[in-house]
């Protein structure tokens, strides 16, 4: 294995494929490591006939030799985790020994996720279209410093200091919200069942990736959700609660920023994004309702349509700016095929009649921006399953480099269908070469 870490996020609204391209390349790593978000996200994982949603546990956990990490930024719902470490058994992978939780990972409780339905349920038009799963309110009680850590998993006093806070959030959904309170004694049975099962699995994250570094071990990091999605820079408030961004992993994990890698930002040929909230290049037509049904665009943890529309190029460009994007894997090439006309939002058009070609702090004024389009050539011969450059469409390999000069970026990676054998490494940088490396490495893992 030649690289000593690298970093795998999304590049736009979440759902571009992360999943993928992290299993893809887990072989040659003997770390994979969530370090934001919970089970907000859905990753998916095509192994031959085998689909898999990871929604907390990284998508290394495919391949025998990764060791999975749950870093201290993520919020963990315990069952959450359970449910997912007993269909990964039944599934037949080895999960024994293979996944670690930080002590420092934030509880979700069967209160937050209350909360989180309360708390939507005023926000009518405006609701932010959350998972549900209790995200913000878990968050939002860490940085008001009175929520529960994984290690209390492992404490005997889980009952009593579980129930304190959970009687708050109770009066909370109560006074607040005027919703029903959740049964305590339910909430209970089901934190502590979980809590036998994820005891053993504590463990500090950092000091185990200092240690697979030292032993010339290379840390894969898989980021969750995309840069639009992130609490700072994406389209405050229909965000999610945590970063996006690569640097995140060094205050999650507590390693310091130089054990971070070069940066592959994920983005699909197109745009989509779930929930509410601005989306310039959306497609409310026949397109739009095209891009769903080929790319199958249905969330992989709530099952909701996803919105449609077309690559954003502002919002991409922001996004390898404020995320420090090295290279690009752009996936689903092959749900554009048979479109005559393809779209690119390349600037935005404000109601006062001004152009910008940057992503505004302000959602409401994204909300009003009209996508300027640039039109290209669609193509007819299918690039689905495509692993050669030489086979694509010269009209979809055009597109590929006004991608990549719009961007500033190689695409280095390119996906043309959910399995893992329709990927082409792209070029002779040293990445790329480094990507083939490790694919190359690659072997079916013993237990499927
Ligand atoms: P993630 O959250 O970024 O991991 O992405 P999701 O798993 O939520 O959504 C991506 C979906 O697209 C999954 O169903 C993948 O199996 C699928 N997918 C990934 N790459 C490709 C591709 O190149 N072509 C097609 N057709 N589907 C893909
Ligand atoms: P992956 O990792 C797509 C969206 C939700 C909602 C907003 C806030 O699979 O790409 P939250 O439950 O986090 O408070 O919801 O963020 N969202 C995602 N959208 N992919 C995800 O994750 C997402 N995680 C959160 O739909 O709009
Ligand atoms: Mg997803």
């Amino acid at each position: 294995m030649a690289r000593d870490s690298l970093m795998i996020i999304g590049g736009q609204w979440g759902d571009e494929g992360k999943g993928k391209v992290v299993d893809l390349l887990s072989a040659g790593f003997a770390a994979v490591v969530r370090y934001n978000g919970g089970n907000n996200a859905g990753h998916t994982v095509r192994y031959a006939d085998r689909r898999f949603a990871l929604h907390l546990v990284p998508s290394g956990i495919i391949h025998d030799g990764v060791t999975c990490y749950l870093a201290s930024g993520m919020v963990v719902d315990p069952s959450g985790l359970v449910a997912e470490m007993d269909t990964l058994m039944a599934e037949g992978v080895a999960i024994d020994g293979r996944i670690v939780l930080s002590p420092r990972a934030t509880l979700i409780l069967p209160t937050h996720r209350a909360l989180d339905g309360a708390r939507e349920g005023t926000l009518g038009s405006g609701k932010i279209g959350t998972t549900g799963r209790g995200i913000g309110p878990a968050y939002q009680d860490r940085a008001q410093r009175r929520g529960l850590r994984a290690h209390v998993l492992a404490d005997p006093q889980l009952r009593a200091r579980a129930l304190a806070l959970m009687q708050q959030h109770n009066r909370e959904l109560e006074l607040l919200f005027d919703a029903a309170p959740v049964d305590l004694d339910d909430a209970l049975a089901e934190l502590e069942g979980a809590a036998a099962r994820l005891a053993p699995t504590l463990g500090e994250v950092g000091p185990a990736l200092r240690r697979h570094r030292a032993a010339g071990e290379a840390v894969l990091f898989e980021g969750a959700q995309g840069v639009m999605l992130d609490l700072a820079w994406g389209t405050y408030p229909y965000v999610t609660s945590s970063s996006s961004l690569p640097g995140f992993a060094a205050a999650s994990c507590g390693i310091g920023p130089k054990l971070l890698g070069p940066v592959i930002g994920v983005m699909k040929a197109y745009a989509t994004r779930v929930g509410g909230g601005p989306f310039p290049s959306e497609l409310e037509d026949e397109v739009g309702v095209r891009l769903r049904e080929r790319g199958a665009e249905y969330g992989t943890t709530t099952g909701r349509p996803r919105r449609c529309g077309w690559f954003d190029a502002v919002a991409a460009r922001f996004a390898v700016e404020v995320a420090g994007i090295d290279a690009v894997a752009l996936t689903k090439l092959d749900v554009l095929d048979g479109l005559e006309t393809i779209r690119v939002a390349t600037a935005y058009r404000l109601p006062d009649g001004t152009t910008i070609d940057t992503f505004p702090a302000d959602a409401e004024l994204a909300e009003q921006a009209e996508p300027v389009l640039t039109e290209l050539e669609g193509w007819s011969a299918p690039t689905a399953g495509v692993v050669r450059e030489a086979e694509l469409p010269p009209a979809a390999a055009a597109y590929l480099r006004f991608l990549e000069e719009t961007l500033g970026l190689p695409i280095v990676i390119l996906s043309t269908g959910p399995r893992r054998e329709e990927t082409l490494i792209r070029g002779d940088s040293a990445l790329a070469r480094e990507l083939r490396a490790l694919i190359a490495g690659d072997a079916p893992p013993a237990a499927l």
